[in-house]
């Protein structure tokens, strides 16, 4: 859900009123959904219900199902369709998160607004949590593609590129480049390419995977895939802006977290005033690829100028 921010200049008051309106609308459809697939289990096991849902549930921008849906309806393509591979990436996103706060990772005691999940449940609890929400989202887009055999096709290959995009080429890969520079000076050739793994790639997917169900034609994946790859970057090098200069009330997270470890960040390669250089020219240049879209792109523009000023 979107909080209250104060509108900057950036955006028309108007223009972002429409854009939240449909954004939270989303979100609610969005949660109900995730609430459905991940219910509450009186089960021997049923504590691990309690660890997925505890982080699963806790809110977050939800901001990569939101993609996978505004394309599909930009796309003119059913949003049902797509919900289940939007919850899917939802949950992948989410166990990324419960690992990435591990003392092992960024040992982070703060996310979405509550205790990390080891600290509520324990590290082996956590990690499980975060397993399961991984075996889920697979469960669950195996569950769709069974539904709905006449859309198989394009169902396995959503599902493909989802995969890809959280293992070992994408997110998975990512996160190894970052451990492994912590307290190194890294090359800004290799922090560009740790940050559109370890991010860029989990966003780049929820654009793809709902063109690819779509059944979007090429030279519209081509111009979906260049600028996702820009608002990927883009997102990241806010996150690393965020850790800096943002609130950690506001954000829901603790501020400080990548100087504490040492990351390799945008920041601390670049600077602030470069970083922040660099995500304008990258909106700018997202807005620009999406413009032969006209008005049925007017959501993703104005979702594009919130990820620079959003302040969570
Ligand atoms: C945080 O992602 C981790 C990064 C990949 C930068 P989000 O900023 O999307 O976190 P939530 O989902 O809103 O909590
Ligand atoms: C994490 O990046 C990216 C993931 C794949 C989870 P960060 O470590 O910068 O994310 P935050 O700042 O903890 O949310
Ligand atoms: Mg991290
Ligand atoms: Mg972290
Ligand atoms: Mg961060």
């Amino acid at each position: 859900m979107l909080k209250d921010i104060t509108c900057s200049s950036e955006i028309n008051p108007e223009e972002f009123k429409r854009f939240k309106m449909k954004y939270n609308g989303w979100v609610d459809r969005i949660n109900e959904e995730l609430d459905r697939l991940i219910p509450e289990n009186n089960s021997p096991q049923g504590s691990i219900y309690d660890a997925m849902r505890y982080s699963l549930m806790a809110g977050g921008k939800r901001l990569r199902p939101v993609l996978a849906i505004a394309v599909s309806e930009m796309l003119g393509g059913d949003i049902e369709k797509v919900l289940p591979f939007a919850c899917a990436i939802e949950m992948i996103h989410t166990y990324s998160l419960i690992h990435d706060d591990l003392p092992c990772m960024d040992n982070d005691d703060y996310r979405r607004g509550k205790p990390t999940n080891h600290k509520v449940f324990g590290e082996a609890q956590a990690l499980l949590a975060g397993d399961a929400l991984l075996n889920r989202a697979f469960e669950v887009m195996a569950e769709s593609i069974s539904r709905v055999p006449e859309n198989a096709v394009e169902g396995v290959n959503a599902m493909r590129v989802i995969a890809e995009a959280s293992g070992t080429k994408g997110m998975i890969g990512g996160q190894v480049i970052d451990i492994k520079s912590e307290g190194k000076a890294i090359p800004g050739e290799l922090l560009l390419y740790m940050h559109k793994c370890k991010t860029g790639a989990l966003i780049k997917a929820s654009v793809l995977s709902a063109a690819v169900i779509c059944r979007a034609d090429t030279e519209t994946m081509k111009i979906l895939e260049e600028f996702v790859e820009c608002i990927g970057l883009a997102f990241q090098i806010k996150d690393d802006i965020l850790d800096v200069e943002g609130n950690s009330k506001v954000m829901g997270k603790n501020t400080g977290s990548d100087a504490a470890k040492s990351k390799s960040t945008f920041v601390s390669v670049y600077g602030l005033n470069q970083s922040k250089k660099m995500l304008l020219e990258l909106t700018d240049q997202a807005a620009g690829c999406i413009s032969g879209f006209g008005e049925k792109a007017w959501f993703l523009k104005s979702l594009t100028k919130y990820l620079a000023i959003r302040e969570m």
